[in-house]
């Protein structure tokens, strides 16, 4: 099932490709389109917080786009990935922050143009979210945006204790206060190679803070 709501009309977007030739996956279309939509707004390059960052891919996309990041994980390994993928040139504008997201406090950080989260925030304890997300929501500057992804109450992420699952009213209710650009639902059924069928329900969303 697919289902998507969009407010706009977005242009396809191309990722910048990485000199040297990177290894890390491209970056989420969500972030692109983020991305394009700051793009359009003539916005110059500005700050950026990629939370739970992994390798870095998306990371690399916001440097290469002459952006500020300040790059968060709980993984020392990523963050050294991160460290280690990034161009020479743009290290001036990369902080790594080793952080889990159950101790993430908005105080401690500047107010950001974009809060990116790819397929992280679904790890941080189901407990803890509500805590999390008043922090993510006011590290947001005023027109600034979140992109990243969800996962629905379907995906078998639900059948592991802890996660943090939402239905699509909730994601909705979460952007309350936001102008919500895009929202993107589908639900996917993968073969694995143990054999066994994972269904994936990821809610995909880029969206202004008013
Ligand atoms: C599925 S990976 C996604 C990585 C990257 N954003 C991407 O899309 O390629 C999830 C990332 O979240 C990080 N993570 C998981 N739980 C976390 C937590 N509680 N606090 C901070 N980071 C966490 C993991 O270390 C991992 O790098």
């Amino acid at each position: 099932m697919t289902m998507l709501v969009t407010t706009k009309t977005i242009p396809q977007v191309q990722s910048i490709p990485k000199p040297g030739g990177s290894l890390l996956a491209p970056p989420h279309t969500t972030l692109l389109t983020a991305l394009q939509l700051f793009e359009a707004e003539a916005a110059a390059p500005r700050s950026a917080l990629d939370l739970g960052c992994g390798s870095g891919a998306d990371t690399l996309e916001l440097l290469n786009r002459h952006w500020h990041v300040v790059a968060v994980d709980s993984a020392p390994e990523a963050l050294a990935t991160v460290l280690t993928q990034a161009p020479v040139r743009c290290m001036a504008r990369l902080t790594t922050k080793l952080t889990a997201f159950e101790d993430l406090q908005a105080s401690q950080l500047p107010p950001f143009d974009l809060v990116n989260a790819s397929f992280s925030l679904p790890y941080c304890a189901a407990a803890h979210f509500g805590q999390l997300w008043t922090e993510v929501r006011q590290m947001i500057r005023r027109n600034g945006r979140f992109c990243g992804h969800f996962l629905g109450l379907s995906d078998d992420a639900n059948k592991a204790s802890g996660m943090s699952l939402h239905s699509l009213p909730d994601v909705f209710a979460l952007f309350a206060g936001f102008e919500v650009e895009m929202l993107n639902g589908v639900e996917t059924d993968k073969a694995q190679s143990d054999g066994s069928v994972k269904h994936s329900h990821v809610i995909s969303v880029v969206a202004r803070k008013k």
